[in-house]
Order: C-alpha cells, then structure tokens, then sequence
C-alpha cells in the first residue's frame, strides 16, 4: 500500500507561529509534528511515500525528510498550489498511486496506541476503511452515524446536529478507485474537493468499514496553539513515564526491517549529542540483548 502525507494548508490558526515555518514542521514535543503521522504509516508497513504541501513549503519537508532512504523508505513531493480540499490529493499524487491501494494521513494528526491501525492494514483488501473515535466536539469533524448494529449509515461533515458523538480522524484506507471516485466528484460550497463525499460515495457502493477506535488510544489534532501544546504535554508525558518515543521514524523502520541495526547505528552515530540519539542508541542496545516486544 502506497502512502500520502497531506502537510498543506494554510496553517493560519497558528499564526505566527506558522510565519516561516508550516503548522506541521512545528515541534509537537521533541520532533517536528510530520515524523508523527510518517511514523504512524510506517507503524502500518508502508514504505513508499508522497508528501504533499504548498510550492513555498516543500522544500522544507525535503529537506528535514529527503527521499526517505536513510530510513528505508522512498518519499517523493508534490506540490498543491492551492488548498482546494483533502481529497485533491489522489487527483495530485495519481500518477505515484499507480495501480495500488493507497492510505491518506493528514499531517497534523497525531495517533497513539493500540494495534487497530496495524491491523486494519493487515486485514485491509477492497472498498474504503476508515475510523470512528469518541469526541466531544463532534461538529469540529466528519461524523459518522451508525445503526443499531454498528453499521455505518451516513458521514456528515461538520454537522451543526451531529448524530453521534464519533468523529472520524485523519487517517483513511482506499483501494485503487478513489482515484475514480475523485475524478467524479464536484467541489462543495467551501469549494474543496471533500474527503467526507468519497467516503459517502464508498458508503453508497457498501464498500466502506468504519471501525471504531477504543478508548486506549490517543488522537491529538495539533491544529490551534492550545491544541498543540496539549499535544506536546501529552508525548512528553508518556515518553517520560515509558521510556519510550513516539513518533520515532527511525525506530518504527527498524521494527518493520526496513532499516538494519546496522544502518540504524551509523545513522544515530552521525547525529548530534542530543536526547534523541541517546534513545536511539538504547533501542539498538535494547535489541541486540532482547527478543522483539510482544505484539
Ligand atoms: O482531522 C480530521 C478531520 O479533518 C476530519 O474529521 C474531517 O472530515 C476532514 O474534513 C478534516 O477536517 P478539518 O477541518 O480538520 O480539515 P482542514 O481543512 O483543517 O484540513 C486538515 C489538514 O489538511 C490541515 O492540516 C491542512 C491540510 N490540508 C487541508 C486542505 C483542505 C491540505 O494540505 N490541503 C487542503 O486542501
């Protein structure tokens, strides 16, 4: 499965923060918030990646991503000159899409926790899967509404009634014909190509999964400036408790033999003295002495 990181946008709600710098190369904690969402991906086995973001911006991710290799990953970039909606992104990256199936995340979500996403890429085949999660706030998001039997029957984007309280998040599963799907859809009355319409339409043909996400597991939008620091307590919070990093590109490569032990050490070795590189360099001596984690 091919991924796409959508990193466009304006970012005007952090201004200005987001002056000189995208809304999702600021730092959500330790890392620059686009290692999360990647990380996330290749939590999920992907290893062949699109970036997309504005002409002035991209240079930028390229030059914090490169094309991926020294990760074991391959990242091309491309441009959106005007953000005309989340779904503009297959029409973009179509030609990368090629034949295959094909995940979008957007790159101010932040996910942690559980084996829902890992599994759902596993398990994943046809049609369109996508999540469900418990907000408060639904009317900031798409909505999903199920039935008695916890099938999904309609999303709403930005329901001033929501009809359940189940947001669904940034991150969405297709196979080849969303590029079909995209093709033929019109743009809404905000004049965005909208993710909620493809979905609908994968719902109308029965070809969409809503699976619904426990309460375990974490989903931070880093989108306004209290949200982000929010974001950044939460990671801080739970790195220091555990131990451990999320959104660590370097370690999820290395846990899904993308990237060997050996090049993981050569490239913590050329890193500065920092935090990072001293938990990079405990993962490597954490693995040389201990069988893998359980799943
Ligand atoms: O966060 C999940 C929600 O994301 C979903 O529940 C909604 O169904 C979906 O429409 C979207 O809602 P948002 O209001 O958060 O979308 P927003 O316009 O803020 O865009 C989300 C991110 O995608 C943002 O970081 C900027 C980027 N983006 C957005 C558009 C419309 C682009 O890169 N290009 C675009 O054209």
């Amino acid at each position: 499965m091919k991924g796409i990181i959508l990193a466009g946008g304006a970012g005007s709600r952090l201004y200005p923060l987001t002056r000189v710098a995208s809304k999702q190369l600021q730092p959500v904690y330790d890392k620059p918030m686009v290692y999360y969402p990647l990380t996330t991906l290749v939590e999920g086995g992907v290893r062949e990646f699109c970036l997309i973001s504005t002409p002035q911006d991209l240079p930028r991710f390229q030059q914090l991503l490169g094309d991926g290799n020294q990760w074991g990953l391959s990242i091309e970039y491309r441009e959106q000159a005007r953000p005309e909606g989340i779904a503009q992104a297959f029409l973009i990256a179509d030609s990368f899409i090629g034949k295959d199936a094909v995940t979008l995340i957007l790159g101010d979500n932040v996910f942690y926790g559980g084996e829902s996403f890992q599994r759902a890429f596993r398990e994943f085949e046809r049609g369109a899967v996508i999540f469900g999660y418990h907000v408060h706030d639904p009317e900031r998001y798409g909505v999903v509404e199920f039935d008695a039997h916890g099938l999904a029957i309609s999303i709403e984007e930005k329901p001033t009634q929501p009809k359940s309280n189940y947001a669904v998040p940034g991150l969405y599963l297709f196979d080849n014909e969303v590029v079909n799907i995209t093709r033929a859809l019109k743009p809404s009355p905000r004049g965005e190509l909208e993710i909620t319409d493809v979905n609908m339409a994968y719902l109308r043909r029965g070809r969409l999964k809503v699976y619904r996400l426990n309460r375990g597991f974490a989903w931070l939008d880093a989108g306004t400036s209290s949200s982000l620091h929010e974001a950044s307590a939460y990671v801080q919070t739970i790195e220091k408790r555990q131990g451990v990093k999320i959104g660590c590109p370097e370690e999820a490569a290395f846990r899904q033999g993308f990237l060997s032990l050996d090049r993981m050490k050569s490239l913590t070795d050329s890193m500065p003295k920092c935090e990072y590189r001293n938990y990079l360099l405990q993962v490597i001596e954490e693995a040389r002495h201990l069988p893998a984690e359980p799943a």
